[in-house]
């Protein structure tokens, strides 16, 4: 019998009936424990393919593998009680089609036991979102700077520079919107255009590099901790912990180096 004393994690309604209210507060994980200090403070929580780069060194997240999501995904959600674990589907999985984004998803789901997915793109996933909507799977929706297009898009560009191009992003928005995500992630836009989707879209928008203007914030984790020398230019840095990695590891170098250990047999008994 399941036990009805649990804490409830967050839920896709709640999340969706934030819009306009209290800022969501969102940041990814891809570890457990790491997951469960994050859990105290976060409404969701997203296992990004930003994993790809971040854990794993590579150039870009188009190498990401389902199964590594999946890995990802089974550790966050076991380290966590409290925030709605969202997955991101990796580039491959989903485009081709509406039956192989379900297939896809709903793996997702039933392995990690997450609570939505994520996708790249607007116009052109809205058929995707409702195929997966309708049956079952909830899904945040990602436009603007959408990393899986990078090679399509030269690189990593802030989008909206040129208001030409709002029309589109626009489109975009409304699109997802209307075919069902219960939230819209808005990456590296510029605070106007985001300011308008924003009023447009009855559901959360969720910024990271697209200003203050969303419904809430998402950052890498491993950006806002420090721990990447190199982090994105509007990423606010709260921590430094590539600074104490660095000065406990020398701290245990040193101690190696020394002999400056426990020697009571105790210790080891
Ligand atoms: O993969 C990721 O970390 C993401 C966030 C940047 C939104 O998609």
């Amino acid at each position: 019998m399941s036990d009805h004393s649990k804490i409830r994690r967050t839920t896709v309604p709640q999340i969706r009936a934030r819009k306009g209210k209290e800022p969501i507060v969102s940041l990814t994980s891809y570890h457990a424990h790491t997951a469960a200090i994050v859990d105290e403070h976060a409404d969701f929580i997203l296992v990004g393919d930003s994993l790809g780069m971040v854990m794993h060194g590579m150039e870009s997240t188009v190498g990401v593998p389902l199964d590594l999501m999946i890995m990802h995904g089974k550790a966050v959600v076991r380290g966590t009680q409290r925030a709605l674990i969202v997955v991101d589907m990796p580039f491959g999985t989903y485009e081709e089609s509406p039956s192989v984004a379900f297939r896809n998803s709903a793996r997702i789901m039933k392995d990690t036991q997450c609570g939505a997915v994520k996708l790249e793109g607007g116009k052109r996933m809205a058929e995707t979102i409702r195929f997966l909507t309708e049956r079952g799977i909830p899904v945040m929706a990602h436009i603007g700077l959408t990393p899986q297009s990078s090679h399509v898009m030269g690189g990593f560009k802030t989008q909206g520079r040129n208001e030409d191009s709002w029309p589109e992003h626009e489109e975009d928005a409304r699109a997802v919107s209307e075919a069902g995500a219960f939230a819209l992630v808005l990456e590296g836009m510029v605070e106007p255009l985001a300011a308008k989707i924003t009023r447009q879209v009855d559901i959360p928008t969720i910024g990271i590099g697209a200003s203050a203007e969303c419904d809430g914030q998402i950052l890498v984790l491993e950006d806002m901790l420090g721990l990447n020398p190199t982090p994105p230019k509007f990423v606010r840095v709260y921590g430094n912990l590539g600074g104490q990695i660095e000065a406990a590891v020398k701290a245990y170098s040193d101690d190696v180096k020394s002999r400056h250990f426990p020697t009571d047999k105790e210790t080891y008994s």
